[in-house]
């Protein structure tokens, strides 16, 4: 490793069980199965692991992180290490009894994720019935209960005309922050993709009123946009850059740089069951391969965005070229920037088909 870093934030993928089948979801296609699943104490040495790396906070994410039965237990063995510990929750099965018993545990954040407005139409994209209630009834009691609230909408054609009411909704929720992000096309999005793809006007629209309601509630309500790379001139450095903030940790003990890392061929990805979080941080092939600049073709070779991006998202890369090292194609100087913009057109264009929907061995 040439420079010190340190990683921010982990990202615990306890479980990738999970009681909705979101078909945007970007777990990857072969899930991970219960039998697989890290226990407790690895965890745990986990989360020390992290915190003694640098790692400020900790993200108790999946699939669905209350499927765990233990899940109590590990928010108190990450607050104990010193992290700050985030639930990113589908709300499903977060009563008031868990919620007491994660607070006591040391829980500081709850972030729900909500898939429209109405309730028909957005349990029917969860694959859940009666997943619009609960989620609402869940983000009453977080917030009454004391605890931070983030509300995450995932955007796609099918919800694209209800973010004004996402962002009235987040504020009547009492949230703190709301995520507005557009479905990015790794996991389950991959096979959906022509059935989410909204069009560049709907997206242009809906950009503007979430630019608009960011200065109105300035004060009151963070608004974090995420925009459809397909539709973009330059990429998002994805996680802050690779293997430069974030480790995420997958239900079976991988360790990676991203959470759709392990579409990409050709790596070994080292497993915390055999290796230190530490070790695997600063030496692993995974997390260097693709770390600073040195590895960048050209046109991000010598670029001035090069250290502001970096490079964007390799696996994006990876899915629209066939190259993991090539320049992210959401870049206007990419030469497979036309082809990935035509490929959202078309799907954009397309009539419905069915949903993929998430689930273990779908
Ligand atoms: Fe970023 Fe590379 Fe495009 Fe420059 S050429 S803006 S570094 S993706
Ligand atoms: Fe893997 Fe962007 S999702 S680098």
């Amino acid at each position: 490793m040439t420079e010190n870093l340190r990683p921010i934030g982990l990202l615990a993928e306890l479980t990738h069980r999970c009681p909705l089948g979101c078909p945007y979801c970007s777990n990857p296609l072969d899930l991970v199965r219960a039998n697989q699943e890290l226990d407790t104490k690895t965890w745990e040495r986990v989360f020390n692991e992290a915190a003694d790396l640098g790692a400020m906070h900790v993200h108790l994410s999946g699939g669905e992180p209350l499927a765990r039965k233990d899940i109590a237990e590990l928010t108190n063995a990450a607050h104990l290490a010193g992290l700050y510990t985030n639930l990113i929750t589908s709300a499903i099965g977060l009563n008031a009894q868990r919620l007491t018993e994660l607070r006591s545990a040391g829980l500081d954040h709850v972030q729900i994720s909500i898939q429209g407005i109405d309730a028909a139409r957005a349990d029917a994209v969860a694959h859940y019935k009666g997943g619009s209630r609960a989620k609402r009834d869940a983000a009453k009691l977080v917030v009454e209960d004391g605890l931070a609230l983030t509300i995450n909408a995932v955007i796609h054609r099918g919800n694209i005309a209800d973010v004004p009411a996402i962002i009235d909704l987040a504020e009547e929720l009492g949230a703190g922050r709301l995520e507005v992000a557009h479905v990015q096309y790794h996991g389950w999005a991959i096979p959906n993709r022509a059935s989410l793809m909204p069009s560049r006007e709907d997206f242009m629209a809906a950009a503007k009123i979430v630019e608009d309601a960011r200065k109105r509630l300035e004060g009151t309500l963070v608004i974090d946009h995420v925009i459809p790379d397909y539709y973009a001139e330059r990429p998002k450095a994805c996680m802050g850059g690779w293997g430069r903030q974030v480790i995420v940790v997958t239900p079976d003990g991988r360790a990676l740089p991203c959470h759709a890392a392990a579409t990409l061929p050709g790596f070994a990805f080292d497993n915390v069951r055999d290796r230190s979080l530490s070790d695997i941080w600063e030496k692993s092939e995974a997390f260097t391969k693709f770390r600073g600049t040195a590895w960048m073709p050209k046109p991000c070779q010598g670029c001035d965005r090069a250290e502001i991006d970096w490079g964007g998202c390799r696996c994006q890369a990876f899915a629209i070229t066939g190259e993991a090292a090539a320049t992210d194609p959401a870049c206007a100087l990419s030469p497979d920037h036309a082809k990935m913009r035509e490929m959202a057109i078309a799907d954009a264009a397309s009539t419905n088909t069915p949903y993929r929907f998430r689930r273990i061995g779908g």
